[in-house]
């Protein structure tokens, strides 16, 4: 079959990269891809908010799925105009992607369905959430409803920083997304995500991962789209999964169901887990970046059938194998990100990691007769697969040594927590 994949980043060049390997795969085109994605597909420049576009160009080459990787196509409503034109999209309606799109939605779906999440308040103007937030104190949470290139959180450890955050948000620093505010109870715990693929009644359970959002080794600095991941996450025990599962997201997907918003495509849950079990902090209606890129690493299944199986809504049945190998991936960004950064340096040394074992997926680059130019902040993930934590994470650092590009940085410490438990 031809299918179509849309996006730019690593997560898109790893699902691109294990698209690939599929025997059901005709031809795979890639709406843009990027420097490392152009030997796995054909490029092609579509403007993905222009539907009509892209309903055209899958008449014209015969496609029977959109992948969908990013999170802004979804919002804005590309499943339904694609799926209403009769074509197969692995991805979420306008309408169920507001799972992500509005923290305020989700809220309400927990509180309907009993799932266990921090307690909050919902707000539209400043001073009511400035009064509730003194009557509770700080830590506290604080967030704009709606996307803001995750920016939009403020763990506010001090009540100062609350306030601030919560004119931040009715000043307009979020644009229409801080327009109406969450405030969300302080939850400690262990951070780990969980993602599911779904056909709008089943989620079949799709691997775990930790990442690493701070800049700064030691987990310090500012947050970033995120520096590293790997998976399996330690903390998400089988039995700890099946309460994810029973308690969490199959709740979802018959809320979802119920209100006539069935869920398809992957949900990505962020998850806290303490001594009473798993909490949901947030929901995503896309694979994680990096997080996709360790999973696809250890995903021994293909791909294709479970994606179609997604589109068509029989997943009912169908199981995914996973190799039994950690895999952990190293971000390399370009110097001064997340803050202002320069492109176009040229990386060299990526031919010379010939082995199985490492996949330099890449995130922000080009490619031009054969030479590498940065093009973003996050620029390459680099990963790899061992039988522990340590040794994965000892020859993804292996691999980043031999990259040669000045102009860009890593944190020495991606995994720590599982390596330490290891250790
Ligand atoms: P989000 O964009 O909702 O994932 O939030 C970004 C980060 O803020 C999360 O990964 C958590 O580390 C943190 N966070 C969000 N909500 C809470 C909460 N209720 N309690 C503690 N930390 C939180
Ligand atoms: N790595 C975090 C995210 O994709 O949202």
């Amino acid at each position: 079959m031809n299918i179509l994949l849309i996006g730019t980043g690593g997560r898109e060049h790893a699902l691109a990269w294990k698209i690939a390997q599929s025997p059901l795969l005709n031809t795979l085109f890639i709406a843009a891809g990027n420097g490392g994605t152009s030997g796995l597909g054909v490029h092609v420049d579509l403007y993905v908010s222009d539907h009509q576009a892209v309903e055209s160009f899958c008449g014209q080459e015969a496609i029977e799925l959109v992948v969908v990787g990013p999170e802004a196509p979804l919002v804005d409503g590309l499943s339904d105009s694609l799926t209403k034109a009769g074509i197969h999209v692995f991805g979420p309606s306008q309408k169920a992607a507001q799972l992500e799109g509005s923290k305020q939605f989700t809220k309400a779906v927990c509180d309907r369905m009993n799932i266990p999440t921090a307690g909050y308040g919902h707000f539209t103007n400043a001073e009511d959430a400035r009064a509730y937030v003194r009557q509770r104190g700080a830590p506290i949470v604080i967030k704009a409803d709606g996307l803001a290139a995750g920016k939009g959180v403020t763990v506010a450890m001090q009540l100062d920083e609350a306030l601030a955050a919560i004119d931040d948000c009715f000043d307009g620093a979020f644009g229409e997304a801080g327009a109406e505010v969450v405030v969300e109870e302080f939850l400690t715990g262990e951070e780990a995500s969980m993602f599911f693929l779904c056909d709008g009644k089943t989620a079949l359970p799709f691997g775990t991962a930790q990442d690493h959002k701070r800049v700064g080794d030691g987990d310090t600095g500012p947050n970033t789209g995120g520096m590293g991941a790997y998976s399996p996450a330690p903390v998400l025990s089988d039995a700890m999964q099946q309460r994810v599962l029973s308690e969490i997201v199959n709740p979802t997907m018959t809320g979802m169901a119920q209100a006539d918003i069935p869920f398809q495509g992957v949900l990505y849950a962020g998850l806290m887990i303490d001594d009473e079990g798993p909490k949901l902090i947030e929901y995503n209606v896309r694979f994680g970046d990096p997080e996709c890129q360790v999973l696809m690493m250890r995903l021994d299944s293909d791909l294709v059938p479970l994606l179609m199986a997604c589109a068509k809504g029989d997943l009912a049945g169908q199981t995914a194998d996973w190799s039994q190998d950690f895999a952990l991936t190293v971000v390399m960004a370009a110097q001064g990100y997340p803050g202002a950064y320069e492109k176009g340096s040229v990386i060299k040394g990526l031919d010379s990691l010939d082995d199985n074992l490492i996949q330099v997926f890449h995130a922000g680059t080009a490619a031009s007769n054969e030479v590498i130019t940065a093009t973003g902040g996050r620029v390459l993930a680099v990963t790899a697969r061992g039988d522990s934590a340590s040794q994965a994470q000892q020859r993804a650092y292996q691999a980043v040594a031999k990259i040669d590009w000045p102009e860009g940085f890593c944190r020495s410490d991606i995994g720590w927590r599982a390596v330490a438990r290891e250790a």
